[in-house]
């Protein structure tokens, strides 16, 4: 009987596109992983290794000097990196979720400027939207811009910035009509060199600890309203807008993370012998084993599926129920990674407690998939409201 649709596969182009992510994780990421988790120190030679292959912001659309690849390359990149180190695949990722605002609502000007130095890697962008008193709350936020004649002058602290003092660039939401609530937020970009700009000491982390997470700290910072993203008082809907997008790369990143540990579980097990034989041959493992590459596979579709609506989203086309989708899928894949993870120091035994094995690393770094760009807790909210409206 003739097929009337293609049977589901990844077009080739992606496919080739791992492989070469793949072979430069192998080579250069995976070496440098325990390492920066161990010093807590910023890969540089990653960023550069990266950079060289142009995979640092492949999202990057052609016409600003940028690589053009779509959301599911995207996806595939972050994925391929944190399979080998999941601090590096923040690099990708937080491009993205910093230049998303400027795609998605920024003056042609702005776009010029900025995000030709991000396409050429010669600099990162970070998202600031959260602050110690407004993380899930976000539209709660304090920090304030007063418009100052052609100028926005601002003040506050942004906290838990990923990347933040080796980023250039910061997208960052603040009041420009305090009572009005989310239409009173408006978004800019601040520059690391603007006078007034200040890093607070690096968080110290259970994971990801090759990424500084500090606050951005502004103190009078005054820049030129053309710096405002969009239009007064629709910084909070760009800002969640972005989210909608990149909420499937930090699934991309869970995806990456649970491949690792699983990876590694399963070379593992083949040759770790007790009772006189490799424990991959009791069935108990195995269905460990098959339970794990099962959540991932079905976390795996659920990504591409939301990384295929993102695409089309981005190019204008409407997308209702990319919202659901990608708290779906960075649902799915965080919970997922969680437990493979788990399971995967598990079949290690005593073995995959310690650090000279990856899969506790693996297992840290797992964790804050559940947690940044919203918790599983409002995952959940935002999916129930898609059904309930
Ligand atoms: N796209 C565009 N606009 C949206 C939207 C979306 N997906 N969802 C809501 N909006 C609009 C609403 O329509 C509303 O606008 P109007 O008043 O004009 O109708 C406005 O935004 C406010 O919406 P809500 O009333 O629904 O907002 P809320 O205050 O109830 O909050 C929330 C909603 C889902 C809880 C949101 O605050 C949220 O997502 N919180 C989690 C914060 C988060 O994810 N932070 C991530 C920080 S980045 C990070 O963590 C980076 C990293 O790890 C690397
Ligand atoms: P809270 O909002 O205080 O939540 C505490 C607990 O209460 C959670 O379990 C939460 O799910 C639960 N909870 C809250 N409200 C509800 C509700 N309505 N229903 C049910 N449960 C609820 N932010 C940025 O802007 N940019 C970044 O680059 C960035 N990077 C980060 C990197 C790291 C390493 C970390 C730890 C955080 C990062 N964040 C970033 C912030 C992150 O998005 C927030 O930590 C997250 O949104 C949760 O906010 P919170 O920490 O204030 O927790």
């Amino acid at each position: 009987m003739p097929m009337s649709f293609p049977l589901y596969a990844l077009p080739e182009e992606h496919q080739m596109l791992r492989e070469t992510v793949r072979a430069l994780a192998d080579e250069k990421i995976a070496p440098r992983a325990a390492e920066a988790d161990e010093t807590g120190e910023f890969p540089w030679d990653v960023y550069k290794a990266l950079v060289a292959a142009d995979l640092q912001a492949i999202h990057v659309p052609e016409e600003y000097g940028g690589a053009g690849g779509d959301a599911l390359a995207a996806v595939i990149v972050i994925e391929e990196v944190a399979r080998a180190c999941a601090s590096s695949s923040l690099i990708p990722a937080v491009n993205k979720l910093g230049t998303v605002p400027l795609l998605l609502s920024a003056s042609e000007e702005l776009k010029q400027r900025y995000l030709a130095p991000v396409a050429r890697g010669e600099a990162m962008f970070s998202y600031a939207l959260s602050e110690a008193e407004a993380g899930s709350d976000a539209a709660s936020m304090k920090t304030r811009a007063v418009a100052d004649g052609d100028h926005y002058v601002l003040n506050g602290a942004k906290m838990w910035i990923t990347n933040a003092g080796v980023s250039e660039y910061y997208t960052v939401m603040a009041v420009t009509e305090p009572g009005a609530g989310a239409r009173g937020i408006s978004a800019f970009v601040v520059e690391k060199s603007d006078e007034g700009v200040s890093f607070g000491p690096k968080e110290k982390k259970l994971g990801i600890k090759g990424s500084p997470t500090r606050q951005v700290i502004l103190e009078d910072v005054r820049i030129p309203a053309s710096r405002m993203i969009g239009a007064p008082g629709t910084g909070f809907k760009t800002a969640l807008a972005t989210l909608d997008h990149t909420r499937v790369t930090i699934a991309a990143q869970a995806l990456g993370i649970a491949q690792g540990a699983l990876d590694y579980a399963i070379g593992y097990v083949k040759e770790r012998k007790q009772f006189g034989k490799a424990i991959a041959d009791f069935q108990g493992v195995q269905f460990m084993l098959a339970d794990m590459a099962m959540k991932l596979e079905a976390a795996r579709q659920l990504t591409y599926a939301a990384a295929a609506k993102s695409e089309l989203a981005m190019h204008g086309e409407p997308q209702a129920d990319l919202t659901f989708f990608s708290s779906a899928a960075k649902c799915a894949a965080s919970d997922a990674a969680m437990e493979i993870t788990t399971d995967a120091v598990q079949l290690l035994g005593g073995y995959g407690y310690t650090s000279d094995y990856p899969v506790e690393r693996m297992m840290r770094d797992a964790k804050i998939t559940q947690i940044y760009e919203g918790t599983n807790q409002i995952q959940r909210m935002v999916m129930a409201r898609q059904l309930l409206k």
